[in-house]
């Protein structure tokens, strides 16, 4: 794949007629490194959020073995990562992908959050006692962007019935939640471990693991960033060492976004100004869905061309290429106030669920694809980006001496 210093290098270059996504794989593994050295266990990448072979890579590279999977398409990929340990984390499953998981991928940890699923794990998979099996609970959304309470979990009575026969059939026995994605408190994460501390003493079940999930934020807008990372750690950990669990219960979290949010850009290219609207080349069908339907208010920058001294910055909102009229980003997107048909804008952060969702309605959608080796937009490593600058202009100099 073609490589540019940066998204308006490839504007030079290119003058793209469609959509880009910029990939910034380093941004895959400073995140996955950060991941791994400050979460006091393991860590599964959340194959949904993208899973674009750069990016694996780039996971990979930096140490993830771990995957939490959904379907058998992700886990007929994810398969074929060497030394790829599986988690199919979905609590409904087919019969068939119960089966085909467990005898032809090997899958032995399952999730599950009602009694007819323990019972189709058990009949799919043989009666097998080598498995690990994951109750997810419900647990509240705080401050979450993308709630996910209503859908799965168990909770009360319910669920303390489900450990115990849980516990019965599983060699090892695990908790799992998820708070929400894009949760911008720590604190969600003390409530629900509160919760599952509750549960554990109600069901009076020895537990082997539990999981938190994913749910970690990435930072779209400077104003109003959420807490950093270190404080999401801190607030998990403080949780649970107020559990009734024992020493040798491991922890696993699962993030998406976090891992790979940074890691894409998407430049679009202006095809037509009405006011403040701007008509742009990819839209809600595309990679922005976020951006029209969750309220993601994505960091954007001009490219392409130098903006004037002083050029003032306008609010505009954006229309995406298709006929429908909910292809509509409120934004407030900041951009210099002169922008006009056949500019480019980067829009930064894109790479979590952005690609993974798209579609190609009305023949809109495909997209040209390109590394980026500068920075993302925003971050949430700073001292990781930091460390990487610092390398990066050593090698420029040691290269200048040569
Ligand atoms: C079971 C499970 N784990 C992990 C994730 C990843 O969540 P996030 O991208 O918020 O980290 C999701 C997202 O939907 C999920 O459903």
């Amino acid at each position: 794949m073609e490589r540019f210093p940066s998204a308006s290098a490839l504007i030079g270059a290119w003058k793209p007629d469609r959509p880009v996504i910029g990939l910034r794989p380093h941004a895959a593994g400073m995140a996955a490194r950060w991941f791994l050295q400050h979460f006091p266990g393991d860590v599964a990448y959340a194959y949904k959020a993208n899973s674009s072979v750069f990016l694996l890579g780039a996971l990979y590279g930096a140490g993830i073995r771990k995957f939490d999977v959904a379907s058998i398409p992700e886990i007929e990929d994810a398969a074929t990562i060497p030394g790829a340990e599986l988690h199919f984390m979905h609590p409904v499953k087919s019969r068939t992908a119960i089966r085909r998981a467990f005898a032809e991928f090997g899958v032995r940890s399952f999730t599950l959050d009602s009694e007819e699923e323990l019972k189709k794990i058990a009949e799919e998979t043989g009666g097998c006692r080598d498995l690990i099996l994951w109750v997810r609970v419900a647990v509240p959304s705080h401050n979450s962007k993308i709630p996910l309470e209503r859908k799965y979990g168990v909770a009360g009575a319910k669920a303390a019935r489900l450990l115990v026969k849980a516990r019965q059939a599983a060699k090892e026995l695990g908790i799992t939640f998820h708070v929400g994605s894009q949760t911008a408190t720590p604190e969600a994460y003390t409530t629900a471990l509160a919760e599952v501390g509750k549960l554990i003493a109600r069901a009076g079940v020895v537990l082997d693991r539990l999981d938190v999930g994913g749910g970690f934020p990435s930072l779209y807008e400077e104003d109003g960033a959420p807490a950093p990372l270190s404080a999401f750690v801190r607030a998990i950990v403080d949780g649970v060492e107020r559990l009734p669990i024992g020493e040798r219960c491991r922890l696993m979290c699962e993030p998406g976004r976090a891992l790979v949010a940074e890691a894409e850009s998407l430049i679009v290219r202006v095809d037509a100004r009405r006011g403040n609207e701007l008509f742009i080349n990819d839209g809600s069908y595309g990679t922005l869905f976020d951006a029209a339907h969750m309220d993601f208010n994505f960091p954007v920058r001009l490219i392409g061309r130098e903006t004037e001294a002083g050029e003032p910055m306008t609010a505009f909102s954006f229309w995406g290429p298709t006929c429908d009229t909910i292809d509509f980003m409120k934004g407030p997107f900041l951009l210099p106030a002169r922008i006009k048909e056949g500019d480019y804008i980067e829009i930064g952060n894109t790479g979590a669920y952005g690609r993974a969702i798209a579609g190609r309605f009305n023949g809109y959608g495909a997209f040209d694809e390109a590394i980026l080796l500068d920075q993302p937009m925003l971050t949430m490593y700073p001292a990781e980006v930091e460390q990487s600058e610092r390398r990066e202009s050593r090698r420029e100099a040691q290269q200048v001496q040569a």
